[in-house]
């Protein structure tokens, strides 16, 4: 049975105050803490290293998913597996053997995510979907918190989905569809219904004050499907 999944993006925390933010939604209810790190190279922002992820990783006991839009990858896959990352994923843009950092990723015993923007097609997934745990649609262009959400994503959501299933089904292991991307109250539903399973939410969660209700609201939306199409959400 899916099970519906929050992870609040750091990229819109307040990062003088970090450590405080990261325990505010581990006890507002969040599943996962997403950490998006930008090299301005592969995306125009920068942002944090494995530094930062190593020095906030003590602050909560909830697995941490750390998002690379960096080029090149491998390196940076080493030093975030050995700074406490759970899950990573990448862009198949930014490395040259895409099967190869899969491996690498599996081999410190962290879950692999391939990350897909807006305009990469599904088939970069066609041989190495059964390899993957999260598959990782991005719902704008990486690169910056706070952007609209592209409606074409729902479609291609609604593609993805079947093919996550006969996956599933193929190798009897659980692989996660995560949407990153604009995600708020006003389109998780929707986005449910596609064929998500874990919802990235940056300015959703850390633009309102009170983060347990702003997670509470997504929460809430999300029920609604589940009364609808059957699929459980964790209380
Ligand atoms: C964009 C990042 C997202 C972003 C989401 O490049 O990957 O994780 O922080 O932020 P919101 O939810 O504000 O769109
Ligand atoms: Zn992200």
């Amino acid at each position: 049975m899916r099970e519906f999944l929050i992870a609040p993006s750091l990229l819109s925390a307040d990062f003088a105050r970090l450590a405080d933010e990261i325990r505010d939604v581990s006890a507002a209810g969040a599943d996962w803490i997403h950490l998006d790190v930008m090299d301005h190279h592969y995306v125009p922002n920068l942002t944090v290293g494995p530094l930062v992820c190593e020095a906030i990783r003590p602050y909560t006991t909830l697995p941490f998913d750390v998002h690379l839009m960096t080029t090149p990858v491998d390196p940076l896959v080493t030093m975030f597996a050995e700074a406490g990352a759970n899950l990573i994923s990448f862009h198949p843009e930014a490395t040259l053997h895409v099967h190869r950092t899969i491996e690498l990723i599996r081999s410190h015993g962290a879950q692999a995510g391939l990350a897909l923007n807006p305009a990469t097609p599904l088939a970069v997934l066609d041989h190495v979907l059964d390899m993957l745990d999260v598959v990782l649609v991005m719902s704008v262009n990486p690169g910056f918190g706070g952007q609209a959400f592209i409606e074409a994503t729902l479609g291609k959501l609604r593609l993805l989905r079947p093919r996550v299933d006969a996956a599933m089904q193929r190798t009897g292991r659980p692989i996660l569809i995560e949407v990153d991307g604009g995600v708020k109250v006003s389109n998780i539903a929707r986005i449910a219904e596609a064929g998500a399973d874990v919802f990235v939410a940056g300015s959703a969660v850390f633009g309102a004050d009170d983060r347990a209700q702003a997670i509470r609201g997504l929460r809430a939306e999300l029920a609604t499907v589940e009364e609808r199409v059957g699929i459980a959400v964790p209380q």
